[in-house]
């Protein structure tokens, strides 16, 4: 065997990918500033423990949530990577009530919203965590406006996210594209293409549900009665939560199943924020071949990539999976006489 067959000596990178997938240099800038921000954030997430992260830091964020220490670090991680890139107007982060504006000498034409870390009532326990973001190019003639992000999902240009687990995964689509997954290789501090052309399972995959069940007083009926159809049964289907969004859509995609996250009487919009986490979720999820849908939401059954979001931090419900799973749901909508869209 020679060295080379032992050595990977021609790595595709996140960056050459990138690169080979687009003719904007903006773009590649962009990537970069956000992979070296999630570069930054894993190394904060894995030395918390030895770093004294753990805990709050004494702030609510912009939906009233308390602020960890890390929910603070890695939103200045990623705000200075890229209002430092020079090719973003304006930047949503869910840990800022307001929009953050990049000063004109640095502004470039992208449109940035993000969950700088996803999932963080599990960081105190060391259960997997995460980053979600959607990236918008300003209109024509605009400065770079708020406006510029509360556009329909269908807008969307570029959306990802990224899993610190027990290993560091950021999994990316541009607008119509396939879905592509990299995995950090720490010996080398680059992420590495190791998941092309992700595919969600088309056989509907591993028969799982993922919800907290916790909520399930307020859903309304036909929810229930889709949660109970999927415990029925000579098999029923497993139940997995791990409670942190990046966690449990990154596993719906890879295995399959069903991940609810549903509006009901308690919250009439859901809780997930619609422009840094149902919008660019439920476009990674339909190029993966999956469905994103809001479920029964102000009326109606829509796609999530259809929503236009009236504020920069509104809520939307999330149903994501395969057709042989939101069919199970859209059955009991159907039961209940509300009209479904077809599968
Ligand atoms: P964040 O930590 O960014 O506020 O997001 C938390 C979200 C999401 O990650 C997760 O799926 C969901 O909240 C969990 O909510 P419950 O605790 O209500 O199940
Ligand atoms: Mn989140
Ligand atoms: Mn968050």
């Amino acid at each position: 065997m020679s060295t080379a067959d032992q050595f990977n000596v021609d790595v595709s990178t996140l960056n050459r990918f990138v690169m080979a997938n687009t003719r904007d240099p903006d773009l590649v800038i962009l990537m970069n500033a956000i992979a070296t921000s999630c570069k930054l954030i894993t190394s904060a997430v894995q030395r918390a423990g030895v770093g004294n992260l753990y805990g709050l830091a004494g702030e609510v964020n912009s939906t009233g949530d308390d602020q960890k220490k890390l929910d603070v670090m890695s939103n200045d991680m990623m705000i200075n990577a890229l209002v430092n890139s020079g090719v973003c107007c304006v930047l949503v982060s869910e840990e800022n009530e307001e929009p953050i504006m990049v000063p004109k000498e640095l502004s470039g034409k992208y449109c940035v919203a993000f969950d700088p870390l996803d999932g963080s009532s599990n960081i105190d326990c060391n259960v997997s965590v995460g980053t979600i973001f959607s990236v918008y190019e300003k209109r024509e003639g605009s400065d770079g406006t708020v406006e510029d992000l509360l556009r329909s999902g269908a807008e969307c240009l570029c959306a990802g996210y990224v899993a610190y687990s027990s290993a560091c995964e950021l999994v990316f689509t541009f607008k119509g594209k396939s879905v592509h997954g990299f995995c950090l290789d720490p010996t080398i501090g680059e992420f590495v293409h190791t998941r092309p052309n992700m595919m969600f399972p088309q056989d509907g995959g591993k028969k799982i549900y993922s919800c907290n069940e916790g909520n399930s007083n307020y859903w309304d009926k036909p929810i229930q009665d889709a949660v109970a159809a999927f415990n029925q049964g000579p098999k029923p289907y497993s139940a997995r939560y791990v409670g942190s969004m990046v966690a449990d859509i990154h596993r719906t995609l890879l295995y399959g199943g069903i991940y609810i996250y549903p509006a009901d009487n308690k919250s009439p919009k859901g809780k997930l924020r619609c422009l840094y986490e149902g919008i660019p979720m439920a476009m990674i999820i339909e190029q993966a071949g999956g469905i994103a849908s809001t479920g029964l939401f102000e009326g109606k059954i829509q796609r999530v990539l259809e929503l236009t979001p009236d504020e920069i931090h509104c809520k939307c419900p999330i149903i994501m999976g395969g057709p042989r799973d939101i069919g199970v749901v859209y059955e009991q909508y159907k039961k209940a006489g509300i009209e479904t869209p077809e599968l």
